[in-house]
């Protein structure tokens, strides 16, 4: 297994209190393999994601419990120093907002060729040509001649190509792509999607694909994890989760999403807001929002059923939800 997150745990400490922002998240990612990880605002996916990239800023964020296995090694136990060479050679991150992400005063050709620099000790010329055959292989026309401009001088799809250049420099293991389209228009979302998926399967690498949008990850998803106040309340294969949704907050999900063939219709949203974190109700969170919500959602805490081998939900009344 390439990355395995057990029982994770992260707080945040603040004036008004603590928040609970992961509660015991559980994933895998093996080689090759894409997991989408979909939940509304605030449900934990980017904070999970920081913990296993080990850029959590802390304080006021802190670990408090949980391992996080990437080839078999704990990353939680390793010194900060050994964690930065895992970053970039073994792991990398795509953020949504590239301007904010890349270095607006230096080219990005230099840019480009600092990580080959740093981590192979590669001279400056070597490195620059480097960054050009990158640039070419995340499909930006004339990169020969834009090599030396600036991250303001390229449109925000080139941009956010330049960054998965980045991640990709050093060929990590595994990808993490935190709503990596969410700031494109809609059609240069789906091309720089298509970059990043032909990428990943050339390369073999494990991908995190954090995400709002249900809609995309049907092409490009092995696997679903569902988010909601900082855990796991389903995981399943892509295709068994579009077909019967185990918990009635994935099944509010997918009814969220528009379909072009109900054109003008009203969309069902989830009613309500998400928890506060820092008094997240007991028994199930999800139960002042659940349409099936009974009595014992109220006190227990659903574990995550085994529905099936490779699928789990943590509802009360999975069997009712996946035959409803
Ligand atoms: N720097 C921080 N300081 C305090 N609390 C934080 C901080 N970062 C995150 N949190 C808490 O963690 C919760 C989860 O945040 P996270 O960014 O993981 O949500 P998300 O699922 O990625 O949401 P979004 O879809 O909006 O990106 C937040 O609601 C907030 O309570
Ligand atoms: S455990 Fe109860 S409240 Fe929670 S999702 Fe299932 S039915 Fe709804
Ligand atoms: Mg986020």
């Amino acid at each position: 297994m390439l990355l395995e997150v057990r029982d994770l745990h992260v707080e945040f400490h603040t004036r008004d209190g603590v928040a609970k922002a992961v509660n015991g998240v559980n994933y895998t990612v093996d080689e090759g393999e894409t997991l989408a990880v979909l939940g509304e605002s605030g449900s934990g996916k980017s904070v999970t994601a920081q913990a296993i990239m080990g850029i959590l800023d802390t304080p006021p964020g802190k670990i408090t419990g949980g391992e996080v296995l990437f080839q078999g090694q704990d990353l939680l136990k390793l010194k900060e120093e050994e964690r930065r060479k895992i970053r970039g050679a073994g792991m990398a991150m795509i953020f949504q907002d590239a301007l904010s992400s890349l270095n607006p005063v230096l080219s990005v050709g230099d840019q480009l060729g600092e990580m080959f620099a740093v981590h192979q000790g590669m001279k400056r010329k070597a490195a620059r040509a480097k960054a050009v055959e990158l640039m070419e292989r995340v499909g930006i026309p004339a990169s020969k001649e834009r090599v030396g401009q600036y991250p303001h001088q390229f449109s925000g799809g080139m941009r956010q190509r330049i960054m998965i250049a980045m991640a990709l420099s050093l060929e990590p293991s595994l990808i993490i792509a935190d709503e990596p389209t969410t700031a494109l228009d809609v059609t240069v979302q789906a091309q720089v999607m298509d970059l990043l998926a032909t990428l990943q399967s050339e390369l073999n690498m494990g991908l995190i694909l954090i995400t709002h949008d249900l809609g995309v990850v049907a092409d490009v998803a092995d696997k679903i994890a569902v988010m909601y106040a900082g855990r796991i309340v389903e995981t399943a294969p892509v295709h068994d989760i579009y077909k019967a949704p185990a918990h009635p907050y994935t099944k509010g999900l997918l009814e969220s999403i528009p379909r072009l063939d109900q054109k003008g219709e009203e969309l069902y949203a989830i009613k309500g807001l998400p928890p506060n974190l820092m008094r997240i109700p007991p028994g199930c969170a999800f139960n002042p929002r659940c349409p099936m919500a009974q009595d014992v959602c109220r006190t227990d805490e659903p574990p995550l059923y085994e529905v099936s081998q490779d699928r789990r939900s943590a509802c009360h009344f999975w069997r009712e939800t996946l035959n409803g």
